[in-house]
């Protein structure tokens, strides 16, 4: 299929190489730091043109696909205006990041002949796959979730959208934290309350937005979540589960292991960018551009991607009180 891409910086390099690999083509990058989009072009070895702004991209070049790379803000409007024209639509996590933007983002999706996914790549990690076989069997009772990170001024100066409310609309919980809460609420299923404290400890000098996130989450499986950037390491992210039969979980990045057995492992394979995003991005566009080639539903679509962003939403509204979501 002929694809292009939006938002050339760190996380485009999954796309791309993952789209060569697949033998999809790549028929147009942009990017309003044109010299970036020119950087990866060549780096890549592309043969393509380069775009300023994606609305003329997708007028002009009319690809089958759009990969949405950008920072946080912009995502809802990309999304929207691709799929009014009919274009498919692959939008980087999260999917949007204001309440309003979600039933707009939903409109579109069902008024477009296209799809739309959204990458929530850790979904399609050995490990969590397995756990998730394993549960049908195993009914989970509650669960625990971690991620526990360095992020430093650094990091947050790499981007000016980074740390701001404006256009990160979140610190760790709508930006790193955002997989493990997707995994834990697709294994204990959809919530009904949640209680959530979120704090700004220690990164005060760098971002105005929570570097720090607890959450209590209230429905048929309860679940929680601690979530920080403010340590002074990056420890594995780790996700505990108990089931009601009597296992007690723990899930890492390649392995799930109970107290005394290891049910689960594989070696983990060399990753195209940084290690803490895994290799999910490959499968997870396999499924997708095969999806549009069967005609067959897409799981993580907008309704699906929804969900984690209501939640995390919903942590910022909660200011320690439980609330209905
Ligand atoms: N799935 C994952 O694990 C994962 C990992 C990292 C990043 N991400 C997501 O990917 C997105 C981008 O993150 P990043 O780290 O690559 O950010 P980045 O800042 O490195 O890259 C964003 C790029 O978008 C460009 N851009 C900004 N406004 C634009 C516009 N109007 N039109 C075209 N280009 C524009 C910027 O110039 C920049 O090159 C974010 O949503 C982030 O959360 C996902």
């Amino acid at each position: 299929m002929r694809a292009a891409v939006v938002g050339i910086g760190v996380i485009s390099k999954s796309h791309i190489v993952a789209l060569r690999e697949l033998g999809e083509e790549i028929v147009a990058l942009c990017d309003t730091d044109v010299e970036k989009a020119e950087a990866a072009r060549e780096a890549y070895g592309l043969d393509c043109p380069i775009y300023r702004d994606y609305l003329t991209m997708l007028d002009e070049i009319k690809p089958d696909t759009v990969h949405i790379c950008t920072p946080h803000h912009l995502h809802a409007d990309m999304v929207v205006e691709a799929l009014s024209r009919n274009i498919h639509a692959l939008c980087e996590k999260p999917l949007c990041i204001r309440k309003e933007d979600i039933s707009r983002i939903l409109e579109a999706e069902k008024a477009s002949q296209a799809r739309l996914g959204v990458v929530h790549q850790n979904r399609y990690n050995g490990a969590n796959l397995f756990v998730k076989r394993l549960l049908a069997e195993h009914p989970i009772k509650c669960a625990h979730g971690e991620v526990v990170w360095r992020r430093d001024g650094e990091y947050y100066r790499s981007a000016d959208w980074r740390g701001r409310w404006e256009t990160e609309g979140g610190g760790v919980m709508i930006n790193q934290a955002l997989h493990t809460l997707d995994l834990l609420q697709w294994f204990a299923g959809f919530p009904d309350y949640l209680s959530a404290s979120v704090s700004l400890l220690r990164r005060g000098e760098d971002i105005e937005v929570e570097d720090t996130a607890v959450a209590f989450f209230e429905g048929n499986i309860p679940f929680d979540i601690f979530a920080t950037v403010a340590s002074d390491s990056s420890y594995s992210v780790c996700i505990r589960i108990n089931t009601e039969d009597g296992l007690r979980l723990t899930v890492l990045p390649h392995m799930v292991v109970t107290e005394n057995e290891v049910l689960f492992s594989e070696e983990p394979r060399p990753t195209v960018n940084k290690a803490s995003y895994g290799n999910g991005h490959r499968p997870l566009f396999e499924d997708f551009y095969s999806a549009i080639r069967d005609n067959r539903p897409f799981d993580l679509n907008g309704e699906e991607a929804s969900r984690v962003v209501r939640l995390i939403l919903g942590m910022y509204e909660s200011g320690g009180k439980r609330i209905e979501i």
